[in-house]
Order: structure tokens, then C-alpha cells, then sequence
């Protein structure tokens, strides 16, 4: 694994974890950092929503304290007001925009953001120009392989990203049209990759470090970003990072150790949301946590019946033998 350049930002190990909505929150990238990975994005920030809730839009952006180099994604279909938050963002600290072509959401994409702008190239375009005339950092931008099956211009548009000055280009391996459904084609990137001296990051059902290593052999990416397999497994990253490095693999944290992981989330949980909006989120992940665990359905019930922060801490400590 070699590292790569964003600009004049270099990261050394390039396993990103991926921005997701209502999961990789401040508390959430916080956990994920303090194992070593060296490179999150936060949720995406709906560009206009911004500008009238900023308190909102400044909860997304917030920097998780262990979080070493942090993109905020931003999302949208008017340029000007996408280069206005864009420089909101960056004068409050972020390390690198990035911008999102490829949310599948209907309400998303019939408002012509996310994937709806693979359809509309020049306005893609010009997306891409204002941002990043907008701000000294580094833009990146994360796409689909295109619209649907017979609309696949990832590699136009990432050219096109190129040359009006975006410095890296991520590509889930599914059409919009896909949703999530299939297999994701990391074999299509390497047409990205062909066309772009940019770093190309390959994203889509990558789960651990043999998806990884083949993901990036089978399309030639600089790199790699995982999503869901991260669910409950805030360690999994840094355990992909040791894999690629040739670096024995450290082991799964035993159950104390994970209990810590999870008291420490859950307090970032309650302080960036209280805790009576927290305890939702809360439960989201204290249910993946669980996964797999003896007795662990039952525990799931019994949370997801449950709206007080600390009764649902109290079960869980009772789950975990604390
Ligand atoms: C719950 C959820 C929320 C997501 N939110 C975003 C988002 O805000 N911005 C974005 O670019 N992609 C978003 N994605 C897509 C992921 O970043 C990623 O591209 C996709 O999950 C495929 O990668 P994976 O197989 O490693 O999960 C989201 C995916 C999920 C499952």
C-alpha cells in the first residue's frame, strides 16, 4: 500500500472509511481514528439545508478528536450556494471538501443532487469549477459508475474533475440504478483509472483485507473506503490497514475492551446529540455492537423498546458483564 496525495495532503495509508448518513457522525469517526485510520468523511451535508440550519450542518462537520485528516462532504445542485457552504466549511477547519454525485435517495436525486448530476454533466461541471474556486483546500469528489447501465460515464467526469483542479475521485462500483442491489464492479474502476492521473479510490462490498487487497487489484485504485462493513466494528480499518501492510493483523478487542470502545462512543453520542435525541443513534449502534452475540436478539429487543439514554446504557452494561 503506497501513499497517496490529495492536493498537498498526503495519506499514508489510504483504507477510508465512508461517509454515511445518520452513521459516520463526530462520535463514530472519533472511535474509528483512534484505531489509526487516517483518513474519514463526515455525513453528507445538504447544501441549502446548510446555509438556514447551521447549527445542524455544524454538528455533521464537527471534528471528532482523534480524526487526523477529516473531508466534509457536501451535497447539492446550485453551485453558488454549494461554494458558499464549501467555504463556511473550510474556514471552520476541515481538511478537504468533498463533493457527492452519487446519493441514490429519491428525495436526493429529484431535487438533482447527488447521482441526478451524473446525468448533468455541465452542471456537474460547474459544481465542480465554483467549489473549488471557492476554497484553498483540497475538492474531492465521490461518484457511481453512472446513471444505470447504459449511462456509465465515471470516467468522463472524473476526467472532467481533473482537469477544472479536483484532486481525488472515489468510485462505488454501482450504478444509481442499482441502489444497492448486485455486486459492486471494481473491474469498471479501472477505466477510472485509466483516464485520470489523480488518485482513484475503489468503494463498494469491500468487508476485510482480502476484498481490500483484491478490490485494488482488480481495478488498479490508488485506494480503498469501506462503509458497512465497519458497522459495530470500529476497529476493522485499522485491521485492513494492517493487512495491506504486510503487518501481523491485531486482533478483535476481547469484550472488555469493547465495552470501552462503546462507553467512550456512547458518551460522544450524548454529548454532541443530549441524550434524549442521542438514544435512536445510540441504539443504531449498540445493536450492530451486539451482532452475532449469544443472547444478543433479546438484548436488541429490549433496547429498541427502551427511550431512556440511561436505562439503555444500564442493559447494556448488563449485556456486556459490566
Ligand atoms: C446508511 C448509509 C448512508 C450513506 N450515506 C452516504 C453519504 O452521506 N454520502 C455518500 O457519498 N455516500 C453515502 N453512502 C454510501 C457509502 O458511502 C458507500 O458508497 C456504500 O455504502 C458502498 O460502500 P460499502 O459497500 O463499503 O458500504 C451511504 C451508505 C449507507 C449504507
Amino acid at each position: 500500500m503506497k501513499p497517496i496525495k490529495i492536493g498537498n495532503i498526503v495519506i499514508e495509508n489510504p483504507v477510508i472509511l465512508a461517509p454515511m448518513c445518520g452513521v459516520t457522525d463526530a462520535p463514530y469517526r472519533h472511535e474509528v481514528a483512534k484505531f489509526g485510520c487516517g483518513y474519514t468523511v463526515s455525513e453528507m451535508i445538504a447544501s441549502r439545508a446548510a446555509l438556514l440550519d447551521l447549527k445542524n450542518a455544524n454538528q455533521k462537520a464537527q471534528r471528532g478528536e482523534f480524526e487526523k485528516v477529516m473531508a466534509v462532504q457536501i451535497a447539492g445542485f446550485e453551485a453558488d450556494v454549494m461554494a458558499e457552504v464549501a467555504k463556511k466549511i473550510a474556514d471552520q477547519g476541515a481538511d478537504i471538501i468533498d463533493i457527492n454525485f452519487g446519493c441514490p435517495v429519491k428525495k436526493v436525486v429529484n431535487g438533482m443532487a447527488g447521482s441526478a448530476l451524473m446525468k448533468h454533466e455541465d452542471l456537474a461541471t460547474k459544481i465542480m469549477e465554483s467549489v473549488v474556486k471557492a476554497v484553498s483546500i483540497p475538492v474531492t469528489v465521490k461518484m457511481r459508475k453512472g446513471w444505470n447501465e447504459e449511462n456509465q460515464n465515471a470516467a468522463k467526469l472524473a476526467k472532467i474533475a481533473e482537469d477544472v483542479g479536483v484532486k481525488m475521485v472515489t468510485i462505488h462500483g454501482r450504478t444509481r440504478a442499482q441502489l444497492y442491489d448486485g455486486k459492486a464492479d471494481w473491474e469498471f474502476i479501472r477505466s477510472v483509472c485509466d483516464s485520470v492521473k489523480i488518485p482513484v479510490i475503489v468503494n463498494g462490498d469491500i468487508k476485510n483485507g482480502q476484498d481490500a487487497r483484491c478490490a485494488m487489484e482488480i481495478s488498479g485504485a490508488n485506494g480503498v473506503m469501506i462503509g458497512r462493513a465497519t458497522y459495530g466494528k470500529p476497529w476493522l480499518i485499522s485491521q485492513i490497514i494492517d493487512e495491506l501492510c504486510g503487518r501481523e493483523v491485531k486482533i478483535e478487542p476481547c469484550a472488555k475492551g469493547k465495552w470501552q470502545i462503546i462507553a467512550s462512543h456512547m458518551e460522544g453520542i450524548a454529548e454532541l446529540y443530549g441524550k434524549q435525541a442521542g438514544v435512536g443513534i445510540a441504539r443504531k449502534h449498540l445493536s450492530w455492537y451486539s451482532s452475532g452475540l449469544c443472547g444478543s436478539s433479546e438484548y436488541r429487543g429490549r433496547i429498541n423498546q427502551c427511550n431512556d439514554f440511561d436505562e439503555v446504557m444500564r442493559m447494556t452494561g448488563e449485556f456486556w458483564g459490566i
